[in-house]
């Protein structure tokens, strides 16, 4: 605990020297959750409180895709990443080429794309989604068939709540993809009463099998709202750590998969990142303002 106090006060004082403010997503740790961030949440609300930051400078402790759309809604300020290398499987399944050639193969079809990709392939796209607004974002564009990049699972999920009609990808979060229906029934044999919930990066036979599913924010909501006696969370690990700070009546189960790209992130280097000025986002401005428009696109919704 010691080195993280240090680091933790030296962010303080940096954050004030410098004006600056971190987002942090619901997969960080806690002692970056809780200690350091002055925003939290999940994809969507990260993306919306950004367009209201009033700081010179903003650190993203998140992935790399999140930082780019914090830079894409601000890009007077500076955006830094902590670690370039925090990437995200479903970003990597998908290049703006390949968005250009669902284009010809399906003319006409609109495209929306989750977040989780790369400004380059924002700037191909009709409008962007996240896990939490996913449907309405389809239905809100009277399509009759609709194309949804790059994740499998989101895009099969959403399907089954919907008539619109959805062309898939094949992209796959490296972490939601290895839970199974047959770890839910061993947790409910296990476990008698657990709620489960789970996140609609996770296959659909999962998805089927639990109580509820919804973004990062949205289980937490359920958490807060239900105070389920005991719950587990088929999601990242830290998700249970951060939620059940607010809830000591509650029993967190859990099996869970680290997000490696998420633990990228550390105090030291959220530390580095405001004394050195790294890792600053830069996104061409060509792709950028194609990219924006995609985003804003979702934020009017
Ligand atoms: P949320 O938008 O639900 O926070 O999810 C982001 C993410 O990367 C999940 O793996
Ligand atoms: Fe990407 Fe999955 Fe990690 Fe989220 S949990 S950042 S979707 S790899």
């Amino acid at each position: 605990w010691s080195g993280f106090v240090d680091d933790i006060e030296a962010i303080l004082a940096l954050k004030r020297e410098r004006n600056a403010v971190i987002l942090a997503h619901n997969y960080q740790t806690p002692e970056i959750f809780h200690c350091v961030a002055d925003i939290i949440g999940d994809s969507l609300a990260l993306a919306r409180k950004a367009v209201t930051v009033d700081a010179e400078v903003i650190v993203l402790a998140g992935v790399h895709f999140m930082a780019e759309t914090a830079k894409l809604l601000n890009p007077g300020k500076t955006v830094l990443i902590p670690d370039l290398d925090a990437g995200c499987s479903l970003a990597e399944a998908i290049t703006a080429q390949d968005v250009r050639l669902m284009r010809q193969r399906y003319p006409g079809v609109p495209i929306v794309t989750y977040v989780n990709t790369s400004a380059a392939v924002k700037a191909e796209s009709d409008i962007c989604c996240t896990s939490g607004n996913a449907r309405t974002v389809v239905e809100s564009l009277g399509a009759a068939r609709v194309i949804m990049l790059p994740d499998e699972y989101l895009a099969q999920n959403v399907a089954a709540e919907t008539q619109v009609e959805i062309i898939a990808w094949q992209g796959h979060c490296e972490v939601h993809e290895r839970f199974t229906p047959a770890d839910i029934r061993e947790l409910r044999d296990a476990h008698p009463g657990i709620i489960v919930l789970a996140h609609p990066e996770c296959p659909p036979e999962v998805v089927q099998e639990a109580d509820f599913s919804g973004s990062t924010a949205a289980m937490s909501e359920y958490v807060g709202r239900e105070t389920p006696a005991r719950v587990v969370l088929m999601t990242e690990c830290s998700m249970s750590d951060n939620v059940a700070v607010a809830h000591p009546d509650v029993e967190f189960v859990r099996p869970c998969n680290l997000c490696p790209h998420m633990k990228r992130i550390t105090l030291a280097n959220i530390r580095a990142a405001l004394e050195e000025n790294r890792h600053e986002v830069r996104i061409e401005p060509g792709i950028a303002s194609r990219a924006r428009l995609a985003v804003e696109r979702m934020l009017s919704v």
